[in-house]
C-alpha cells in the first residue's frame, strides 16, 4: 500500500512536471538573433580580401516572405555598428518563409554599389532545421568600391586570383 502510493505520487509528479515544461515551451515565443557584417569590396572582385574594409552605419534589411504566396511575414531594418556588424532580433518561427538579409544603403559615397553576389544572404529562422541555439550567422554582405585600391593587384596576385581567372577565360574561349 505504502509502495503503491509512492509510485502514484511519483507518477503524478512526472505528469505535472512534463505538462509544466510543455506549457512553458509553448508559451515562450521563439527568438532568433541574426548576426553579420557589411564590408567594402575595395578590389571590386565580389569577394572579401585582406584589403576589404568594414562599413559602419550601413543599412541592412531583413525580409521574410511566405514561400507559398510571396506575402511578407516579417520586415525590419538595422544599421551596422563601428565594426561593420549588425545584430537583428526576431521573434517567431519562420519555417514557412524564405528570409533574407539584404543591403539597403551605404554611408560611403565611394563605396555604395552593392555587389552582385553578396547583396543579400539567406538565413534560416526555424527551430525545425536541426540547428540548435538562437544565433544565426548570415554571410557577409559587400558594397563595391568605385575605384579599386592600388594595393589590390599585389594582394590578388598573392591569392592566385589572376591564374584562376586566366584558366577560366581560356576554358571559356577554347572549351
Ligand atoms: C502562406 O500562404 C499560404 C497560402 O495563402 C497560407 O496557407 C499560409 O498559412 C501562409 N503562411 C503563413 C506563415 O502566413
Ligand atoms: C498570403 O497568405 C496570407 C496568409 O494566408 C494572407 O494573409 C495574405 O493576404 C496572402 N497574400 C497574398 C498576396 O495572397
Amino acid at each position: 500500500m505504502a509502495r503503491a502510493s509512492v509510485i502514484a505520487i511519483l507518477f503524478f509528479a512526472v505528469c505535472i512536471s512534463s505538462s509544466l515544461s510543455l506549457g512553458y515551451g509553448a508559451a515562450k515565443p521563439r527568438k532568433f538573433i541574426i548576426e553579420g557584417r557589411v564590408y567594402c569590396d575595395t578590389c571590386r572582385v565580389e569577394f572579401e580580401t585582406k584589403l576589404s574594409e568594414s562599413i559602419s552605419g550601413a543599412v541592412v534589411k531583413l525580409e521574410c516572405r511566405n514561400r507559398t504566396n510571396g506575402s511578407y511575414t516579417y520586415r525590419s531594418q538595422d544599421m551596422t555598428d563601428g565594426n561593420g556588424n549588425y545584430k537583428i532580433e526576431v521573434e517567431g518561427d519562420y519555417g514557412d518563409s524564405d528570409c533574407d538579409v539584404a543591403l539597403v544603403k551605404s554611408p560611403r559615397p565611394d563605396c555604395n554599389d552593392p555587389t552582385q553576389e553578396w547583396r543579400k544572404a539567406r538565413v534560416v529562422l526555424t527551430a525545425l532545421d536541426g540547428i540548435s541555439g538562437d544565433l544565426r550567422f548570415a554571410n557577409n554582405l559587400g558594397f563595391k568600391k568605385k575605384v579599386a585600391l592600388p594595393g589590390c593587384k599585389q594582394v590578388l596576385t598573392e591569392m592566385g586570383y589572376f591564374e584562376v581567372k586566366h584558366e577560366l577565360e581560356d576554358e571559356a574561349t577554347n572549351p
